[in-house]
């Protein structure tokens, strides 16, 4: 079983981007150990805890320094990524930086019609940078960008689009090709 980390980036109860983390759950649970990091309970980043940070960040670093990949999952923010997964990834970036060579998907889900291509932008760039250096799978055909998304889930949060499942399928075959 390929072990995954997804960061999610809304908190929100009815989130299109947490719903679209447990459709990829749910659909390759027979060949991926799928778990949606608590990433709301970390404290802001501080420095000068850097060293000695709280044990739920301790925790956290460990469950993705284990992980085969990671899969980013959010929204778009004021046309940029939300606070409280930058907080996740400033974490992740000093000390043992346990994102560098890491195998990273990103993906988004919005109502809007860009479906969070700009988030999607800076999101790359600061995957980048020197403390994280993550290994992202390249965005040539492999965007997952879930726009109009109140036409693609039910009312109860499953991911009903049909073209939108086929192409989750084919990327997730590229991402565990990737992470190979
Ligand atoms: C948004 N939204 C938004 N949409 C977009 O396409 N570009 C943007 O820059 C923003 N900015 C933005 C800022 C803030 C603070 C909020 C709350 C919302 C709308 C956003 O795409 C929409 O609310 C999504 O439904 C949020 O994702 P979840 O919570 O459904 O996963």
């Amino acid at each position: 079983m390929v072990k995954i980390v997804a960061l999610v980036g809304s908190l929100r109860k009815e989130s299109y981007n947490g719903y679209l983390a447990k459709a990829m759950q749910y659909r390759y649970q027979d060949r991926i150990d799928f778990e949606i990091a608590d990433i709301a309970s970390l404290p802001f980043y501080n420095q000068d805890e850097e060293l000695n940070p709280p044990q739920v960040v301790k925790d956290f670093k460990k469950k993705v320094a284990e992980a085969d990949g990671v899969i980013i999952i959010t929204p778009e923010y004021n046309w940029s990524v939300p606070g409280v997964l930058k907080n996740a990834l400033d974490w992740l970036s000093r000390v043992d930086k346990v994102l560098i060579n890491k195998p990273v998907m990103t993906a988004g889900a919005s109502p809007t019609a860009l479906g969070t291509v700009r988030c999607q932008l800076h999101l790359r760039q600061i995957l980048s940078s020197p403390g994280i250096s993550a290994r992202v799978l390249p965005p040539a055909g492999n965007e997952v960008l879930v726009n109009f998304a109140q036409n693609k889930f039910d009312k109860s949060g499953k991911l009903t689009d049909e073209g939108t499942l086929e192409f989750l399928d084919g990327i997730m075959d590229k991402f565990l090709d990737w992470i190979g």
